[in-house]
Parts: structure tokens; C-alpha cells; sequence
């Protein structure tokens, strides 16, 4: 791994040998929270098997803020699936907290792309959802889902149906339950991905404010660069086909950061320019299907690149 120092302090490690992960010097003095240790996964489809991931490290720190980006197909959802227990690894170990990962447990709480609430509960309910199969007593289940409904700003709404939200209330929603259930880490798959602009940017904002007051470690899936840059600490660039770690960039910004300040923008700029030869990779797959050298799996049906700067914020 070599390091360098890109726009302004940007600090840049390459992946050019695996070794385990082990990150920036300020990773390394830090408590672990999540422990990802080469982790290897493949699938089995019609046209044989799919190598999607390829000996995957990954460190990352208690109440640390991880984004992964990477172009369509490359593995993120896997990795973050594998890391919540619902998918099994074929190779490799994943510890969180000192624990091996061996299922899903409350120690680790995923928020999806669409907030999948129940819509047949109001607000509320749906906040003190979890607490009620933890046996959480009437108030004092109220009280927990009162004060995480404060810190996304949607009190006023707390009697309100679902269907009377807007996307951007039901994400805070889906935020306020999985923070009420107070879980070590918070696994966010392209949370913001179906928001408008303003809206991902409000939200941008809010969940700042909600890690630096919680201090949850969070793992973020993301195709807007600049989301990245906006809220992590440490940004993990895969490559596909297999997906592996190709880069690690440390953003060292101070907070809460906006969408729209120069820094941002610069970093993200450096950013997209090292994830471009990805997405270039996965555009002449597309091109010529048949006959791809480029990936180890035979390409058929690659979805169009989605990884985006960001830059219309
Ligand atoms: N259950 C499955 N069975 C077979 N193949 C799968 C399965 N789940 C994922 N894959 C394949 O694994 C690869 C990685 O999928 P994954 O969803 O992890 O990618 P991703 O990086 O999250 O993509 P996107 O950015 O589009 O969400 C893809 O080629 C996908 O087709
Ligand atoms: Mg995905």
C-alpha cells in the first residue's frame, strides 16, 4: 500500500498489495468496531458462477463514518449484506464489536434505499416498533422513539400515516427507528439514492448532526462522490468484476460539512477522476458483451454505470 497526499491534505492510500487493511495511521490508534478480514463471495447464476467479491479487508473504527463506492455490480450490497449476517461469505471472517458475525442481530441495523416502513402503523409506532418485540415497557418506549423523532426533526408528524410523508420524512423515519434501537453500527445502502437534490441535502446536513451527536459507527453505500466526500471520514473506492479495495481516500475535513463548499467539490473531483477507469471498465463491458477480457466473469448483463459526482447538488 502507498500513500500520498492529493488536494489539499487529501490523503490517498492504494491497495496495490492487499495487506490486511490496515488503513491511516489514524485508523490504526483507534478501537475496532467492524472487522472484515479477506473476504471472498461468489454466486451461482444460469450462466455458471459469478466471482463477486475477491479477498475484501476492511477495518473500521468505533463510531468511524465508512463510505463505499464502486461502480454497479461491483459488490457493495454483497458486502454490506454480508456485514448485517443476511449473506454468508464463501471465505474469510467478519467480526464486529470482537464477535464473530455469524447472522443478523440488533448490533447492527441496515437502512435500505426505500424506507421500508409499515404502513399500517403511524410514525410512532413505527419507531417504537422494535423496542416492543425487545419488551420495552409502553413509556418508556414512547419516550425513546419521542426523543429519536426530535433529533430528525419530525415531532410534529409523529401521529401522521406513512403515506402522508414525503421520501426524504420517511428516510428520517427509517433513521429514527434503527437509531431507537441503539445498534453499534448503522449499515446505509444508497439511503438518500431516490431523493431529490435539496432533500439529500438537508439530509446530508441532519445526519451529521446525528453521528456527531451519537457517535455510531456507519458503513455507507453511495454512487454521488460527493455524498461520500460530505460525510466520511474514510471513503473506500472498489473495483469490479471481482470487487476488491482498490483505493482509500481519508477526508479530513472538519464538520458538519456542506455540499456546495469548495473543498468538498476538490476532493471530489480527485476522486472521481481514480473511480473513472471502473465505471470505463464497466461501459466496455456493456459495449461488447460477448467478448469482454476485461472482467474474470463472462459479462451478459451488466447494469449501466450509475456513479455520479454529485456535482448537481
Ligand atoms: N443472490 C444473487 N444471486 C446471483 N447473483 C447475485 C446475487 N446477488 C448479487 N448478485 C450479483 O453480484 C454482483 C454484485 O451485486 P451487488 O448488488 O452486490 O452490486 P452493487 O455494487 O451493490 O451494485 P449497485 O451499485 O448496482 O447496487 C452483481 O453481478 C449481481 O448480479
Ligand atoms: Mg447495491
Amino acid at each position: 500500500m502507498s500513500e500520498s497526499v492529493g488536494v489539499d491534505n487529501l490523503i490517498e492510500l492504494d491497495y496495490v498489495k492487499i495487506d490486511g487493511g490496515q488503513g491511516t495511521s489514524k485508523a490504526n490508534s483507534a478501537k475496532r468496531d467492524l472487522c472484515i478480514q479477506h473476504v471472498s463471495k461468489s454466486f451461482q447464476s444460469k450462466n455458471g458462477s459469478v466471482y463477486v467479491l475477491e479477498d475484501i479487508n476492511l477495518e473500521i473504527n468505533q463510531g468511524e463514518f465508512v463510505c463505499l463506492v464502486g461502480p454497479s455490480g461491483c459488490g457493495k450490497t454483497t458486502l454490506m449484506n454480508i456485514v448485517a449476517g443476511l449473506e454468508k461469505a464463501d471465505s474469510g471472517d467478519v467480526w464486529a464489536n470482537g464477535r464473530r458475525i455469524q447472522g443478523a442481530g440488533p448490533d447492527r441495523v441496515v437502512i435500505f434505499q426505500e424506507a421500508a416502513l409499515f404502513p399500517w402503523l403511524n410514525v410512532i409506532k413505527n419507531v417504537e416498533f422494535g423496542l416492543k418485540l425487545k419488551g420495552i415497557s409502553g413509556r418508556e418506549r414512547r419516550n425513546i422513539a419521542l426523543e429519536y423523532l426530535k433529533m430528525v426533526h419530525l415531532t410534529k408528524f409523529q401521529n401522521s400515516h406513512i403515506h402522508e410523508l414525503s421520501g426524504g420524512m420517511k428516510q428520517r423515519v427509517a433513521i429514527a427507528r434503527a437509531l431507537a434501537m441503539n445498534p453499534e453500527m448503522l449499515l446505509m445502502d444508497e439511503p438518500f439514492s431516490a431523493l431529490d437534490a435539496q432533500t439529500r441535502w438537508i439530509l446530508h446536513y441532519e445526519l451529521q448532526n446525528i453521528w456527531m451527536k451519537t457517535k455510531k459507527t456507519i458503513l455507507f453505500v453511495t454512487h454521488n462522490i460527493r455524498e461520500a466526500v460530505c460525510l466520511a471520514d474514510r471513503i473506500f473506492i472498489l473495483s469490479t468484476s471481482p470487487g476488491r479495495i482498490k483505493k482509500e481516500f481519508a477526508i479530513d475535513l472538519p464538520r458538519p460539512r456542506d455540499d456546495n463548499d469548495v473543498n468538498v467539490a476538490e476532493y471530489s473531483t480527485r476522486i472521481m477522476q481514480e473511480l473513472k477507469a471502473e465505471i470505463d471498465k464497466v461501459v466496455r463491458c456493456e459495449m461488447d458483451a460477448d467478448s469482454c477480457v476485461e472482467c474474470d466473469i463472462k459479462c451478459t448483463s451488466v447494469e449501466p454505470a450509475k456513479t455520479d459526482i454529485g456535482g448537481g447538488i
